[in-house]
């Protein structure tokens, strides 16, 4: 295995960074103070602090909350409210820089010879969301209702959710891009007696795992400057960057002991998707270490072995797992990237641990794990795990829930939310599964297009997320926790980007399982090309309007963002508000 420990050849001897070379930070805790009434309470700070992202590099300057990067991990109990004062303590100008470079050039730190925008206009507006949360409208952090420098938002939690981990980010409109790369991110865990019963690793055997890409600037000379770079290449409109984080350092170690721990991982990358997989010290995946307990909602029934060919995370996407070392005493072992950038779903062109420029993987280490000596027993794996989870199917929902559809297009209306619509100019057809052929025309597909989605509170919906895109999306919806019930492939051949018309049809292929790791509760779905992801959800507890989303930022910020709205049934004027 070549575990390389220099930039491409591009660049010059100066820009080489040692891999394992910091050791990994957690992040501080904030646990908060109750008031009289028994809410907790909590202030945070959106500030700019300067932090190290290696040992060989400059300081770097962030905005990060409180100065951490990534954030405090925010920890409460379910049931228990919060009310978080985000304060936006910003100062100076965005502290990044950001060009468009030519293509090919990802992988490569400094500009690659462009010019830098102009970010020196950009206001330090700021809102914030907890990803993840059932939370009302008025707490959800909409990307509109940002605030300026010295004013704050005081957002109330209810955290009447199971056990999980959440993440809060920056969500200002058109900047969440920036400044999530900026450093405004962090994670929410939410506790739960359930959890608690499970005795699952805790204290210094729980680890959250931020990961994040990152790509750096470099002066005339080509030496690090320590700024944050976000260098996208013309023609594709995301940041993928050579270099991961890990909880803010980048390819970091950390000192383990030969037992069991509870890894909590987030992808905060802007765009770039993981699949992580663990090799031991020849360079061999390591079979069998690793089992998933929980993804984006909570802890699912019954570990899961994380399948051989590695654990997928998209951007956005949580994974909570459960790490066995025993077996490992004395050994070094590394988790690595294997996943292509772009990611489409497909398995790796190199083997794991192998640099795979060609699709912008320069260095496949995430992170090296140095497994101390020493006697270790073989710990007690739970079995079971909630006994509250339940996998959902068709029949599990009341017979009168919602029905949407939207397509993901490359195109200036990206996300389009569908209306069933009579044969004529314009319409794409779809042959389902069952074989029959219904048109379909485009009802909105702009962030300033009318909500088309008005869901009745309390009621359960299944949402269709066809990809005639070419490449893989990560869809979030804000507000609920859903499952995936299936995917299906469809041939889409028939599907004019031009016309945005398919004659003839969009035809089902097949329909796919979902894999038992995507099987829990998920508010984030991996939408593949080709592929229909089909999801279902209660839109229970909260009213108001919300937003759904592409979870490549980028993406985000240039229009593949929606609204939909939740009302309760028997508002004037609001029909029946069921999309069937
Ligand atoms: Cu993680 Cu709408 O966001
Ligand atoms: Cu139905
Ligand atoms: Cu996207």
């Amino acid at each position: 295995m070549t575990m390389t420990a220099t930039t491409s050849r591009t660049t010059t001897a100066g820009a080489a960074l040692t891999p394992f070379a910091d050791e990994l930070p957690v992040p501080p805790v904030l646990r908060p103070q109750h008031d009289s009434q028994g809410t907790g309470v909590l202030r945070v700070r959106a500030r700019t602090s300067m932090v190290s992202l290696h040992r060989a590099l400059p300081r770097t300057p962030v905005w990060a909350y409180e100065g951490h990067l990534p954030g405090p991990t925010i920890e409460v109990r379910r049931d228990a409210a919060l009310r978080v004062h985000w304060i936006n303590k910003l100062a100076g100008p965005l502290p990044i820089v950001s060009v468009i470079g030519p293509p090919g050039s990802q992988n490569e730190p400094g500009r690659s010879g462009a010019a830098p925008k102009d970010l020196t206009g950009i206001p330090a507006w700021t809102a914030v969301h907890v990803h993840g949360a059932a939370v009302g409208a008025d707490s959800d952090g909409w990307p509109e209702n940002g605030v300026s420098r010295g004013d704050r938002s005081v957002y109330t939690y209810p955290n009447r959710q199971r056990a999980t981990a959440l993440w809060y980010h920056d969500h200002a409109m058109n900047l969440t891009a920036y400044q999530v790369y900026a450093g405004l991110a962090g994670m929410y865990l939410i506790r739960d007696d359930e959890e608690d019963a499970l005795h699952l690793p805790s204290g210094r055997r729980e680890l959250p795992l931020m990961l994040k890409d990152v790509n750096l600037d470099q002066d005339a000379e080509g030496r690090f400057t320590g700024r944050l770079l976000h260098k996208t290449e013309v023609g594709a409109n995301e940041f993928f960057g050579p270099y991961t984080t890990v909880n803010g350092r980048i390819w970091p170690y950390a000192r383990l002991r030969p037992t069991l721990y509870r890894l909590r991982l987030l992808n905060a990358s802007n765009a770039r998707t993981y699949r992580l997989v663990l090799l031991d010290e020849s360079g061999t995946p390591v079979p069998g270490a690793m089992s998933l307990i929980g993804t984006d909602g909570g802890l699912l029934g019954a570990p899961v072995a994380v399948p051989p060919d590695g654990l997928v995370l998209a951007p956005a996407e949580r994974a909570d797992v459960l790490l066995d070392l025993h077996a490992h005493a004395g050994q070094t072992l590394t988790v690595v990237n294997t996943a292509a950038a772009p990611y489409l779903g497909t398995p790796a062109a190199a083997p794991p641990g192998v640099p795979d420029p060609a699709h912008r993987l320069p260095f496949p280490q995430v992170l090296q794990l140095r497994v101390a000596p020493g006697p270790a027993p073989e710990p007690q794996l739970p079995t079971a795990l909630s006994p509250t989870f339940r996998r959902l199917t068709h029949a599990d929902l009341p017979h009168d829930h919602g029905h949407r559809l939207v397509m993901l297009v490359k195109s200036s209306k990206p996300l389009r939310e569908m209306e069933p619509a009579p044969d004529g100019p314009g319409i794409v057809r779809v042959r389902a599964a069952d074989g029959t052929t219904a048109g379909f025309r485009v009802a909105a597909g702009t962030w300033a297009d009318a909500a088309t989605i008005h869901v009745v509170q309390d009621s359960w919906e299944i949402w269709r997320v066809l990809n005639l895109s070419g490449q893989m999306h990560p869809i979030h919806l804000h507000l609920v926790q859903f499952q995936i019930l299936r995917r299906e492939a469809y041939d889409a051949s028939g599907f004019n980007p031009a016309t945005g018309e398919a004659e003839p049809p969009i035809q089902h292929l097949a329909t796919l399982p979902v894999p038992p790791e995507e099987a829990g509760w998920k508010d984030t779905v991996r939408v593949n090309p080709n592929e229909m992801a089909v999801v279902a959800a209660r839109f229970a507890d909260h009213s108001g309007r919300y937003v759904y989303h592409c979870h490549l930022l980028e993406h985000e910020d240039a229009g593949m963002m929606r609204p939909f709205v939740v009302m309760p049934a028997g508002i004037p004027g609001m029909g029946g508000g069921h999309g069937h």
